[in-house]
């Protein structure tokens, strides 16, 4: 492996970002959005290996206080190998000074617990689609 972590969205093939998001199963839109809404978020992370995209996440946030993470995703092929906690690490270390919020796929607590993350008791979501978060487990 030889990676490479991108901090910006120049040259990001928004075709692979949606590809990816598809093959681990979160949730994807149309290519534009994607570009917009990392385009828009405080800190990106696109991890490569050689030219070929395997990671990435986002943060939004203040840049001071408060931060959410969304779009963490790593190919299959590379899951399991340290790119997760390199791209979280990535977007933690850009953002020294915040909390960090977010939710997690089903199943996927224990990878966050692992770098320190505590579950949240007082959660609340306010979804645009609230039974599709419901029947994927997120709301009660
Ligand atoms: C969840 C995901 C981001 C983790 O990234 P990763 O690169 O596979 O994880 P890492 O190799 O960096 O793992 C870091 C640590 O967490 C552990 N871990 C990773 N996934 C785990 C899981 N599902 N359950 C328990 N532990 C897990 C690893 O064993 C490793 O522990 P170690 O340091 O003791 O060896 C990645 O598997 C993924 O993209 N999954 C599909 C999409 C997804 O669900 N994204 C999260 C949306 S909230």
């Amino acid at each position: 492996m030889s990676l490479r972590v991108q901090d910006n969205c120049l040259n990001v093939n928004w075709n692979d970002v949606v590809k990816i998001l598809k093959t681990v199963g979160m949730s994807y839109s149309d290519n534009e959005t994607h570009r917009i809404s990392f385009e828009n978020s405080h800190t990106v992370i696109f991890v490569f290996d050689n030219d070929t995209l395997i990671g990435f996440g986002r943060a939004i946030s203040d840049g001071i206080r408060q931060a959410a993470i969304y779009d963490l995703a790593i190919i299959p092929e590379y899951q399991g190998k340290g790119v997760g906690r390199l791209i979280l690490n990535n977007i933690t270390k850009r953002l020294p000074n915040c909390n960090f919020i977010l939710y997690a796929a089903k199943g996927k607590e224990p990878f966050y617990e692992k770098l320190g993350f505590g579950h949240l008791k007082t959660g609340m979501g306010l979804f645009i689609d609230m039974e599709r978060m419901r029947n994927k487990g997120l709301i009660e």
